[in-house]
Formats: C-alpha cells, sequence, structure tokens
C-alpha cells in the first residue's frame, strides 16, 4: 500500500533557468522572463540560479561580479519569485555544476560547439579574450539544467541552440551509459515576450546596451523612466496603430499592453485621434506603475544583506541535494571510484 501511494504520488516537473549577473536587471528580464517563473513556481519544482561561472567568461571586475549577484538574487525576489516556494541560489555555491560541465565536456564535440552563435559572437566581441571558457559555456549550461533532470527550461530565443546541444549531450551520454538525465524542453513565451530598445527598435531590450536610454532598468527612478519613454524613437507615421512596419510605436505599444494587461485593439481605441504625446504619457505612466513595486521591494531585500545571505544559503542547499544525487549517479556510471 505505502509503495503504491509513493508510485501513484506526482512528482512536479522540474523547471531551471538562470540569469548573468553582468548587468542590472531591466524590465525585459521582467516581462520576457520573471513574470513567467512566478507563474510556474505554483505549479513546478523550480531551480532558479544566479549564474555567476558563466558571467567569468568575459572580464569582470571582481567586486562588481560579486556586489551584482546579489544584485540579481534580489531582483528575482523582487520580482516575486517566492524563496519558500523555488530555489534561488548562486550557481558557484552549488559545486557540481562545475563538476558535472567537466564529464559533460567530454561528451560534447568540438564541432557542435563551433557552431554555437552565442560563441561565434562573443568571440569576435571580445576578440583579445576567445578563452576556452567561452568556448564551453553552452556545456556548463547543460550542467546547470541537467543536474536537475529539469522537464522544461524557459529561456530566450537567442539560447534555443544551446538548449539543442544540451540535448544532443544528454541524449548521447543516455545512449552510451544508460538512462541518466531527462531531456529538456525549451520553453520559449511566444509574443508579449520580447520588448525591444527604446532607441533602436528593432533590437531586443538589454540589459548590456551601451545607450542608456534604450533599456529601463528595475531599478531606475520614476523620472528616469519617464524621460526615457519620453526619448523613445518612434517613427514616420502620427498614429496610434500596431504595424511591424513601425517597430517604435508598436513596440511603445507591446509594452502598455504588458503593463496594463489591456489589448493591442484597446489601446488602438482609447488612442484613436490622439498623438505620440499623448500615448507616451500614457506609457510612461504604466511603467512607472508597473516598475515602482518591483524597485522597492528591490530596496528592502537588497539592504538586508543577512537576510539575502540566508535565503540562497537555503536555495543553495535545497538544489545541491538534488544535484547531489545527479552527479553521483554520473560518477558511478562513467567508473569513477565512489567517495566514502
Ligand atoms: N546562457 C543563458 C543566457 O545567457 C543563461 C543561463 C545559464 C541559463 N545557464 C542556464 C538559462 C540554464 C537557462 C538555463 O541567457
Amino acid at each position: 500500500m505505502a509503495m503504491e501511494n509513493q508510485a501513484n504520488e506526482q512528482k512536479k516537473p522540474v523547471i531551471l533557468s538562470g540569469m548573468q549577473p553582468t548587468n542590472d536587471l531591466m524590465l525585459g528580464n521582467m516581462i520576457g522572463a520573471l513574470r513567467n517563473w512566478v507563474v510556474f513556481q505554483q505549479q513546478y519544482e523550480c531551480y532558479f540560479c544566479v549564474v555567476d561561472l558563466h558571467a567569468l567568461t568575459v572580464r569582470q571586475v571582481p567586486a562588481e561580479l560579486r556586489r551584482r549577484s546579489l544584485d540579481v538574487a534580489a531582483t528575482y525576489i523582487a520580482g516575486g519569485v517566492d524563496p519558500k516556494q523555488a530555489a534561488i541560489f548562486i550557481q558557484s555555491h552549488v559545486s557540481e555544476h562545475a563538476e558535472l560541465t567537466w564529464v559533460l565536456n567530454t561528451f560534447a564535440g568540438m564541432g557542435e560547439c563551433s557552431r554555437m552563435t552565442q560563441f561565434k559572437d562573443k568571440s569576435s566581441q571580445h576578440s583579445d579574450n576567445v578563452n576556452v571558457g567561452l568556448f564551453t559555456y553552452p556545456i556548463l549550461m547543460a550542467a546547470d539544467i541537467l543536474l536537475y533532470q529539469a522537464n522544461l527550461v524557459p529561456v530566450g530565443e537567442d539560447q534555443k541552440q544551446h538548449l539543442e546541444l544540451t540535448r544532443n549531450v544528454a541524449e548521447r551520454f543516455n545512449f552510451h551509459y544508460s538512462p541518466t538525465f531527462t531531456i529538456p524542453e525549451p520553453f520559449i513565451p511566444q509574443s508579449g515576450g520580447r520588448i525591444m530598445s527604446l532607441q533602436e527598435p528593432t533590437k531586443k531590450m538589454s540589459k548590456s546596451d551601451p545607450n542608456a536610454g534604450a533599456t529601463i532598468f528595475l531599478i531606475d527612478s520614476d523620472d528616469q523612466i519617464r524621460n526615457k519613454i519620453k526619448r523613445a524613437v518612434t517613427d514616420s507615421g502620427t498614429t496610434i496603430q500596431y504595424d511591424e512596419a513601425r517597430p517604435g510605436v508598436s513596440n511603445l505599444m507591446e509594452i502598455y499592453s504588458i503593463t496594463t494587461g489591456k489589448t493591442v485593439a484597446d489601446i488602438e481605441r482609447d488612442f484613436e485621434g490622439k498623438g505620440y504625446a499623448d500615448f507616451k504619457i500614457a506609457v510612461a505612466d504604466a511603467v512607472v506603475e508597473y516598475v515602482k513595486p518591483v524597485r522597492e521591494r528591490y530596496n528592502e531585500i537588497r539592504s538586508d544583506v543577512p537576510e539575502l545571505t540566508r535565503i540562497l544559503q537555503e536555495g543553495a542547499e535545497k538544489a545541491r541535494s538534488t544535484a547531489r544525487k545527479t552527479l553521483r549517479k554520473v560518477y558511478k556510471k562513467v567508473g569513477l571510484v565512489e567517495r566514502t
């Protein structure tokens, strides 16, 4: 009877995702990712990490990396991720990530890693430091995912190729030994997930955009937000209508839609006969209202470092207890002598 109960008890599917602590988080991270994480945490077993080891593939200022890692963790919580429901942790606190990476490196081909577009982009952006870590970056990401036997991995479109590589490496390992890893599926939010730069609306809004006016950070003041929206690039038309040929106004409409819950049709109707000036004021008000509670929560959490440290320690412990099981299995299968 007890056994039957156990078998009937449905294990929640697992979700893992992470962000690099390379800059302050911005509106796009909230809309494209955090907003979904908050929903997932109720139905899935969730692991959300700050991928500080990934950040090392580009030269960092040590004190800044340390500060930013805590900033990002605090932003997860400020955005609504609940440490009681999801494990929130710093990747380097769970050493199994680095350890599994080593084994998975031996299951990834030079050819397939060379084909990664992010590797090609980053090696041309940082041509003075094309290090081996940059090359094996997606294998560390595979380890993040496979350690927790994740079923679903919410990522942006740009990470789809890395997830495909993760699946290939996992399948290869499973085939060579025996089923060990769950094969993860990408979860890529459809429309409504992508908001664009305020200065170049054909480019994704990015936390590392050198043009400060292009990105709304979650810790921007109300005035900063209003100014950025006011200066946002618009198109030659004058009407408030969604049109792919007019990416500037369409992006502002998308932002307005997400931050107010209004549909594009509602917005077009509400702003019929009105121009950019009126619309931008409305968008600015909506974004200010959307960001304000996140910023306030952030300031509260970030200023209580002992509490934040405690949350991250608890998250790491929870993560480690899952990660350890997978790593032990892997070490055994490949033939390493068991640690006693
Ligand atoms: N490479 C991802 C990015 O740049 C970040 C990341 C690292 C990640 N490990 C992950 C995302 C595991 C999802 C799952 O966006």
